[in-house]
């Protein structure tokens, strides 16, 4: 398992906090940043992690901003990524089970760090359960490779 982090300013607080988390658990990771609370874009962070994930370098990336929608809209602009905006840790089980999803989005401004931090756990926790969702996740690829 190889993680990627990133966020934007408005999500610097949780995606650190997460990071802590992992640090804590002994969970490695990459962190690209920001490093300020300087206002970004978050569309240039999304890149940086979707591309490093679409590329088979990291299994996993995490996101982070304000409400987690922006990042997913980049994220899943990238082939191959699969990026969940989640809120519930019902939703990230969901997004791995069903979907493989292998970004994970969500939002400093909607939930708080205690709630982030079990969504990403179980984000990380949870496997594939292929079967019928392989079938569906190759349609997802196909509609990909119809752009
Ligand atoms: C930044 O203010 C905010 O727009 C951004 O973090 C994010 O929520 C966008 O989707």
């Amino acid at each position: 398992m190889k993680i990627i982090l990133a966020s934007d300013h408005a999500g610097l607080e949780l995606r650190q906090d997460l990071a802590a988390s992992l640090r804590e658990r002994g969970v490695p990771f990459e962190d690209v940043g920001p490093t300020s609370r300087d206002s970004v874009d978050y569309p240039d962070f999304a890149r940086k992690v979707a591309r490093a994930v679409a590329a088979g370098e990291y299994t996993h990336g995490v996101l982070v901003c304000g409400t987690g929608i922006g990042m997913s809209i980049v994220a899943n602009k990238h082939a191959g990524v699969r990026a969940a905006l989640c809120t519930t840790e019902f939703e990230a089980r969901m997004a791995r089970a069903h979907n493989d999803a292998n970004v994970l989005c969500v939002g400093q401004r909607v939930v708080g760090a205690g709630v982030a931090r079990g969504i990403l756990e179980v984000f990380l926790a949870t496997p594939f359960e292929g079967g019928r969702h392989e079938r569906r996740v190759q349609m997802i690829r196909d509609v990909e490779s119809e752009r």
